[in-house]
């Protein structure tokens, strides 16, 4: 059976991509590559990289993902190529998948899969799958610049496969799919439709574009479990700038699919531009990565009330702490910013007020506001007050003679008030304070 479709991929390629791939992988890995194709031939397999990959390749963006497909038994050919590599393997026996396990110093993952077809039992559920030839396991993916495959066997190593026109629609720049009920079987391709188009520059593909509007007004989202819709958002709103991404799913109706009251409006667009010199900023004050797509999601959120923003976290089955963090964002940023404007405050005002928030309500604030003053404020936070700890703790304390009870804790909140406030350094210092101010310790 595989004999007869290795005639195909011969067909199926005018180009051969060897060099290509000899300029843009280092040698290691190459040799891995060559390995792959020579253990397939003696196993009486074919096998293919697949995928993101290929596309990458041909676009000349770096890619340390390489997915290959086998005709054969995909999970048996990965355990004797691990084997030959003497590296070990994980393997994920239900979707017929194995992971070698390279190593950190390697920087790069194969996964392994067995060429297959997929039944989609009824629309958006999960699939079912069984072996097929690799013409099959291609026609089963998103979009055509997806569906290449470049040939690992040894007779034509670096054979570029390309049985939908993949290569034509890379320069010509469009996300395409294979067939119109792509996006009824599997709707979070309407999402990498969308991800793909804004980081690429590509645009989408007339019918495609039909396709989605299609498959929005018949509401293929309802049939999508909530995790599998967030995990979407996720990924876009985690792109560097997502502005575009979420202006392109306002304009073809996607935000408001998942929510009506989600969209995107001009302030919001704003908001959303300069939370990304906010985003820097906080990590770079703090040393702390945040979770940027809840701060952008917050935005989006905001013409929701209590009550709608709570069904949202429920139906896309955000996490209780992420819950609070959306209502926090929303309800608080303004007045957190109002608060600040104050002539006057001790820097110890300003720890008290700001150490409540989540980071994500800093950063929104940080996001909207005008006055040099705040931001100051909360610069001087973020990068000192916030890492302010004393040197002392309950054990110095008792070790002073103060016997343990509740006012241990009003003991060291005041020391550390005036900590936050500068009148103290060293361990000493706060030693001294303790003493002037909460007596000799016999209490
Ligand atoms: N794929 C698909 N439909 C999906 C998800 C994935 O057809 N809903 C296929 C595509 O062929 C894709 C491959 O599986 O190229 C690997 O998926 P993934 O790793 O999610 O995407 P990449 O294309 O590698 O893109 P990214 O760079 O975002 O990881």
């Amino acid at each position: 059976v595989y004999k007869a479709f290795h005639q195909h991929h011969i067909e199926a390629s005018s180009e051969n991509l060897r060099h290509l791939l000899e300029k843009k992988i280092p040698p290691r890995i190459m040799k891995i590559l060559v390995e792959a194709g020579k253990l397939a031939y003696d196993m009486g397999f074919s096998v293919f990289i697949v995928g993101g990959f290929v596309r990458d390749l041909l676009l000349g963006v770096e890619n340390l993902d390489i997915d290959l497909v086998v005709e054969g038994d995909g999970i048996f050919y990965a355990q004797r190529f691990a084997e030959k590599l003497g590296v070990s393997l994980t393997v994920h026996r239900e979707f017929g998948t194995a992971i070698l396990n390279l190593g950190e110093q390697f920087k790069f993952h194969i996964d392994i899969a067995t060429s297959r077809r997929e039944y989609y039992p009824y629309p958006a559920a999960l699939p079912q799958v069984e072996p097929a030839p690799l013409k099959e396991d291609l026609f089963r993916r998103d979009f055509t610049v997806n569906a290449m495959a470049i040939s690992l066997n040894p007779p034509n190593f670096g054979n570029l496969i390309d049985f939908f026109g993949g290569k034509e629609d890379i320069k010509k720049r469009k996300v395409k799919v294979l067939y119109p009920k792509s996006f009824i079987d599997d709707p979070t391709r309407i999402f990498r439709a969308v991800r793909f188009e804004q980081r690429y520059k590509f645009s989408l593909d007339e019918n495609t574009e039909k396709f989605i509007r299609k498959a929005l007004e018949e509401k293929v989202f309802q049939r999508l479990s909530g995790t599998r819709i967030k995990e979407e958002l996720i990924q876009i709103l985690e792109e560097d700038r997502p502005e575009r991404n979420i202006r392109r799913m306002h304009n073809l109706g996607i935000l408001k699919m998942i929510h009506p009251k989600l969209s995107l409006t001009s302030r919001k667009e704003k908001t959303l531009d300069q939370l990304v010199d906010a985003i820097a900023a906080y990590e770079v004050l703090t040393g702390e990565k945040t979770r940027r797509w809840l701060v952008r999601l917050s935005v989006l959120l905001e013409d929701l009330d209590e009550q709608e923003m709570k069904n949202f976290c429920k139906r896309y089955s955000f996490t209780r702490e992420e819950k609070r963090i959306l209502i926090t964002c929303s309800s608080k940023a303004k007045e957190i910013a109002e608060k600040l404007k104050s002539p006057k405050m001790k820097p110890s005002s300003i720890y008290y007020l700001l150490e409540p928030f989540p980071s994500e309500a800093l950063i929104l604030a940080m996001a909207k506001i005008k006055s040099k003053r705040v931001m100051k404020r909360i610069h001087f936070y973020l990068s000192h007050l916030k890492k302010i700890t004393l040197e002392i703790n309950g054990n110095d304390l008792k070790k002073m003679g103060y016997k343990p009870s509740p006012k241990f804790s009003y003991i060291l909140e005041e020391t550390k008030k005036a900590k936050l406030n500068g009148l103290l350094k060293t361990k000493e210092d706060e030693i001294e304070f303790v003493r002037k101010n909460f007596g000799k310790g016999d209490t």
